[in-house]
């Protein structure tokens, strides 16, 4: 994925294969992270940053970006992080 593509203090929900998403994001200009979207409190997805935070839109838990820490609950634990290496223009998983 294109580096381009990941809007600043935001990011978006990639579709990967196997019907599953990838939630990439770039919290601040230049540093970007990949996480599982699933929620850990019982699995919605959660929508890109907004505002310095992920939120859960189903029962409303927030997400720190950079790290993918839980803020508020009810989920008691935080996103996975999933590896992502920049090559140059590019995202890869790492
Ligand atoms: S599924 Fe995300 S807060 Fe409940």
């Amino acid at each position: 994925m294109a580096v381009s593509a990941v809007p600043s203090g935001s990011g978006l929900l990639v579709d990967m294969p196997g019907n599953a998403q990838l939630l990439v994001v770039q919290p601040r200009s230049g540093e970007f992270r990949a996480f599982n979207p699933a929620c850990p409190h019982v699995g919605s997805l959660v929508n890109p940053p907004a505002a310095g935070v992920i939120t859960c839109p189903l029962h409303g838990s927030t997400f720190d970006p950079s790290s993918g820490a839980v803020r508020e609950a009810p989920a008691t634990s935080g996103l996975t992080e999933v590896a992502l290496v920049r090559s140059g223009d590019d995202l890869v998983l790492g």
